[in-house]
């Protein structure tokens, strides 16, 4: 299992050493030879990975993933990918797809943007998911936050036409951020209309990080634009 590659200087993540258990170090080593996928400079053969062909959706930071794993649960139709660069939260996510017997969930230690630019072919995501993702709420940091137009040009030219991208956020400024961000990137449409946020979108289950907002009494918004062309 390789590391995040540690070279580029603006990252929109720190690399914390936090504490890993026993359970998912042991995850690490025996489970990730099954699910795990190596970052590297080739495109990834979907149906190679999965041993089959079906649609395909990115979760970019996952975090412990729960709500990963309850997704590709309750759609075993479609291939799932999580990239995470948190190893407690890839050993935590591995455990859970052994013990779910999911066959439709790989998992990447990584940085996405690195997975993105290298490894996934054009036109090959149905959909890219990005939950709660660091608010950098400091506005020295605010070019730390993930979302900025390249990367939102990257990920709209790896979705199929009518794939979709998904943000969640509890930050305003972060939504207002995301918002305007998408809606001048080309080539995507919102889905829920100009300008609008949607308060909660269905097919999305509740993160961890989302749950402490919501005990601390923050609101939370969602945006789901569409690739058109
Ligand atoms: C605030 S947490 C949210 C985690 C989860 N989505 C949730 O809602 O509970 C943001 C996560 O994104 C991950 N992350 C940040 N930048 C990333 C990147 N470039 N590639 C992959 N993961 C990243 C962090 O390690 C962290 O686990």
């Amino acid at each position: 299992m390789s590391e995040p590659d540690k070279r580029r200087s603006i990252r929109s993540f720190v690399r914390r050493e936090s504490r890993i258990t026993p359970a998912q170090q042991r995850a690490l080593k025996e489970l990730w030879p099954h699910y795990g996928i190596e970052a590297g400079e080739a495109l990834l053969d979907f149906a190679a990975v999965f041993g089959r062909r079906a649609p395909v959706i990115l979760e970019i930071g996952f975090g412990n993933g729960d709500a990963l794993i309850a997704e590709a649960a309750a759609h075993p139709e479609n291939n799932y990918i999580g990239i995470e660069v948190h190893r407690p939260g890839i050993g935590n996510l591995l455990r859970k797809i052994e013990s779910s017997y999911l066959n439709n969930l790989r998992v990447m230690l990584a940085d996405a943007k690195e997975v993105l630019t290298a490894q996934i072919p054009e036109a090959s995501l149905s959909g890219a998911r990005l939950f709660f993702p660091d608010p950098w709420p400091k506005q020295r940091h605010h070019k730390r936050r993930l979302v900025q137009p390249d990367f939102a040009a990257l990920v709209t030219c790896k979705l199929v036409t009518g794939g979709y991208i998904h943000l969640a956020t509890d930050c305003r400024d972060y939504a207002e951020h995301m918002a305007s961000v998408l809606s001048c990137t080309p080539g995507l449409v919102e889905v829920s209309g100009r300008d609008q946020f949607t308060t909660m979108i269905a097919s999305r289950g509740q993160t961890r990080f989302e749950q402490r907002g919501r005990k601390l009494g923050n609101q939370i918004w969602d945006l789901v634009f569409q690739r058109t062309s």
